[in-house]
């Protein structure tokens, strides 16, 4: 067999190399989707209607109901009660929080429970409260067991065990939503499966083993992608449950919320599909935020953001989409809880109880979805329980997941801190956003 010359080899080389880079660009490029340039578009009449649905302040027996409008129970009057910040549609301040629970499988009721504490009721005999769930699911009292023989008696003490967990959840901005609506459950997997071998050859010599990679949460249709907990795969089903539980109004799809105790009448939905198409038109086409007024601290503290690793949760570019953030996977950011349990989330249920685990499925208490960070700037205070009033209080909350991201950020020199503080300065809510026609009404939710 002839052997090639140097010319010739090179030019095989030269082909391969081309080859695959051609495959390696079609991969890259086609393989989740070509980039989004354009976002979900309505009708601009459907978009206005929408509008005035979500401004509404919502009463029992509304006119603009078909069922029985407002509650039974409910959490404010109008979505832009809490949707408010940096414009109509934005993210909304702790007062307006409401409280979310699970109860774990407990003896004689192996189901796992999950739902919301409402503030308000229409009846007051309907009113929801923390004192009401732990009546319906009361702690499991400890005891005292016998084991072992005659001979060798063995007292084994239960700890009592409360089955329920509570947190507070923090509005947020929904800016964008149409556009994370369009980012294909292959882009969130694919990300996730290629987290060790990122295609940027900048982020292939820094090293991010120490960051555990994150769960996706899969639901009946789809990937998860909205709310802190990614429980909804689609804008559409969210924007049903928020209806049916922020103001109990029932839609095509959804029931309106029952309260805890009490009885529940009126099971017409409130909204029809003609009002739930054009409240979802307005929320789809609210505009997407985008970076302004960037400097070159800004400039400096995003290059920052990436080599700390601060990029490899908060992806940047995900499916199309530029600028979110986000790869919508679950993490931990808590220290790992002691093994008796912790304050926060109780102590697991005493193994002697023999209960079934939660549902694997389910996000643990303390798993939260790495949120979009576009927009970030006009959403304070951050975190699903608003617990950081500062973004740099956001930053050094960063522990268990991202720990080893957070300390490489405590180490940066303090002009190289402000600089990453100033890029996310620069993720302000959409410049485009609608005003509130009503200011007040974000004080109408106060409890
Ligand atoms: C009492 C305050 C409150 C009201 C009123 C309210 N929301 Fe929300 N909204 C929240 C909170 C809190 C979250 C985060 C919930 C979560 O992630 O579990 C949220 C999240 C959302 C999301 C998900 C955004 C994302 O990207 O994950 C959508 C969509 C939404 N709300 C739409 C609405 C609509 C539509 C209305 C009116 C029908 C409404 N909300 C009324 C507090 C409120
Ligand atoms: C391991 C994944 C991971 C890494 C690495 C990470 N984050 Fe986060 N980030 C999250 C998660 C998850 C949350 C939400 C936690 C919660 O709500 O309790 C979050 C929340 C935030 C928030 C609050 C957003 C809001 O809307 O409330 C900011 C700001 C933020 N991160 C910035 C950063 C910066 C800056 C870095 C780098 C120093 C970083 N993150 C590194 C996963 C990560």
């Amino acid at each position: 067999m002839r052997s090639l010359s140097l010319a010739g080899q090179r030019r095989l080389v030269y082909l391969a190399v081309l080859g695959f880079a051609t495959v390696g660009t079609y991969w890259g490029f086609f393989s989740d989707g070509l980039p989004i340039l354009r976002g979900p578009t309505a009708r601009a009449s459907e978009v206005a209607q929408g509008r005035e649905l979500f401004e509404h302040e919502w009463a029992p027996n509304d006119p603009l109901a078909h069922g029985d409008g407002l509650g039974p129970v409910f959490n404010a009057k109008s979505c832009a009660s809490c949707h408010f910040q940096g414009g109509l549609g934005g993210g909304g301040a702790n007062e307006h929080n409401a409280v979310s629970f699970e109860v774990f499988p407990r003896p004689g009721d192996l189901t796992f429970v999950t739902g919301n504490l409402h503030n308000f009721s229409t009846d007051p005999a309907s009113k929801e409260t923390e004192k009401k769930l732990r009546e319906l699911y009361p702690v499991v009292k400890g005891r005292t067991i016998q084991t072992g023989t005659q001979n060798c008696r063995m007292t084994t003490t239960i700890p009592d065990f409360d089955p329920v967990r509570t947190e507070s959840i923090q509005t947020t901005a929904l800016f964008g939503a149409g556009w994370i609506d369009l980012i294909s459950d292959r882009a969130i997997l694919r990300n996730e499966r290629n987290r060790g071998l990122r295609t940027a050859a900048k982020e292939m010599s820094l090293d991010f083993d120490n960051i555990p990679v994150g769960r996706v949460r899969r639901v009946a249709s789809g990937i998860g992608k909205f709310g802190w907990k990614a429980q909804f795969a689609t804008l559409e089903e969210f924007v049903a449950a928020a209806c049916a539980n922020e103001l109990g109004l029932g839609t095509p799809s959804t029931e309106q919320a029952k309260p805890l105790v009490g009885a529940t009448s009126g099971t017409t939905p409130d909204l029809d599909k003609k009002q739930f198409r054009s409240l979802m038109a307005f929320i789809k086409t609210l505009p997407k935020p985008i970076a302004v007024g960037g400097d070159a601290t800004a400039a400096h503290g995003k290059e920052l953001f990436t080599t700390i690793g601060c990029a490899v949760c908060h992806v940047p570019d995900i499916g199309g989409v530029k600028g979110v953030f986000s790869d919508f996977l679950l993490y931990t950011l808590d220290d790992p809880p002691p093994p008796g349990g912790s304050a926060e989330y109780g102590a697991p249920p005493p193994p002697e109880l023999k209960l079934p685990d939660r549902p694997d499925s389910e996000p643990k208490p303390n798993e939260w979805k790495t949120p979009a960070l576009w927009g970030v700037a006009d959403s304070a205070p951050y975190l699903h329980d608003g617990s950081a009033a500062t973004l740099r209080d956001a930053i050094k909350k960063h522990r268990g997941d991202a720990k080893s991201v957070s300390e490489k950020y405590k180490i940066l020199a303090p002009d190289d801190q402000a600089a990453v503080l100033a890029f996310l300065g620069t993720l302000k809510a959409p410049p485009d956003a609608p005003l509130l026609s009503n200011p007040g009404v974000t004080k109408l939710g106060r409890k």
